[in-house]
């Protein structure tokens, strides 16, 4: 189907239910008021009438979640909500971590059979204790491996001297494919990528090399102060192990996020049971009940104040491929 004839059907329908009853009147009126809220400007009307069709059928959606008084969580109108689900998973999700498997060969487990047991304190949150820069806005642009390796860089910088440095995301984006990794910037990477570029060619600050949203050419930093994390490692899939590198401080985690574009607050239980990673995010605590409390890079306004609390028992795959920064 062309995009003329999407608009025409689009047309078509919303003239249509434009005539049914009241509950239309009041749609009309919440995305004019969305739409002013979050500044939209369209090309021509054509585009217009497409994303308030695609508007109203998330707003339905959301509608249903808040029928549901089962729900676990809560959902609300956002920046996403005149983008499709497809839309959304082009342009804000990552389209490269699903290829890659973490690099096993490069644990630094210990290798013996009988480790001690891991011990970890029943809950743990590091919001409000200084080791969390605010939470970012990736925008337009799928380089949420970059935030969050940036993101978990500036945590273990902080646990360790005791003072918060903002990191460079624009730097991974535009210099660590030219030094030479299989990173795609706003296409995606994985994040072992980004860490591996950190420790060899160092990291600046966010206000030296600020954040633009789109790759740019690598700009030079040899006269810029970098940070040099010295290693990293992948963390053991299991609930101990997760928990317990979380109780050291965040973590770089991978999660499937193709359902959490609505999130409001709460705890989210919605992801597949068979989970495609495809978003790089910091988880930075669990609560007594095991539920994890992630960063995410979708600004202040998604989700729970930019968190999301996602079910210990359907963790979005939470556990795959964690990374913990070591030295
Ligand atoms: C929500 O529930 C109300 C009342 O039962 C119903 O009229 C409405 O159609 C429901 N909305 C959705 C989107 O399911
Ligand atoms: C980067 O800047 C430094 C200092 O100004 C200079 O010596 C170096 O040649 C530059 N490197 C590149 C690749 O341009």
């Amino acid at each position: 189907m062309n995009k003329i004839s999407l608009v025409l059907i689009a047309l078509a329908l919303i003239s249509q239910i434009k005539c049914q009853n009241e509950e239309v009147e009041s749609d009309f009126q919440a995305y004019n008021k969305w739409r002013s809220k979050n500044k939209r400007v369209f090309l021509n009307q054509e585009e217009e009438t497409y994303r308030q069709l695609i508007f109203f059928e998330n707003l339905n959606q959301i509608k249903a979640h808040q029928n549901n008084t089962e729900a676990t969580y809560t959902v609300s109108l956002n920046k996403f909500s005149d983008y499709s689900d497809e839309e959304f998973e082009q342009i804000i999700l990552n389209k490269h971590i699903q290829r890659f498997q973490p690099d096993i060969q490069e644990e630094q487990q210990p290798k013996e059979n009988l480790r001690k047991a891991v011990s970890y304190p029943d809950s743990v949150d590091w919001r409000n204790t200084g080791a969390l820069s605010p939470v970012q806005d990736q925008g337009w642009c799928g380089s949420c491996s970059a935030f969050g390796t940036a993101g978990v860089l500036e945590s273990f910088h902080y646990l360790r001297y005791n003072y918060m440095v903002k990191f460079s995301e624009q730097q991974l984006l535009d210099c660590a494919r030219q030094a030479g990794f299989d990173t795609h910037g706003c296409n995606g990477a994985f994040q072992q990528d980004y860490f591996k570029y950190a420790i060899k060619y160092g990291i600046v600050s966010a206000a030296s090399y600020p954040y633009v949203g789109y790759q740019t050419a690598c700009k030079n930093t040899s006269n810029l102060p970098k940070y040099f994390p010295q290693s990293f490692k992948f963390i053991r899939s299991n609930i101990p192990d997760i928990k317990s590198a979380i109780s050291q401080g965040p973590i770089s985690v991978t999660v499937d996020a193709s359902n959490w574009r609505s999130y409001q607050g709460g705890i989210f239980n919605r992801c597949s049971r068979n989970p495609q990673l495809n978003h790089a995010v910091i988880a930075v605590g669990y609560d007594a009940q095991g539920n994890y409390i992630i960063k995410n890079s979708w600004g202040p306004y998604w989700g729970d104040k930019g968190y999301i609390t996602v079910s210990a028992q359907n963790d979005c795959g939470v556990l795959r491929s964690a990374i913990q920064v070591v030295s």
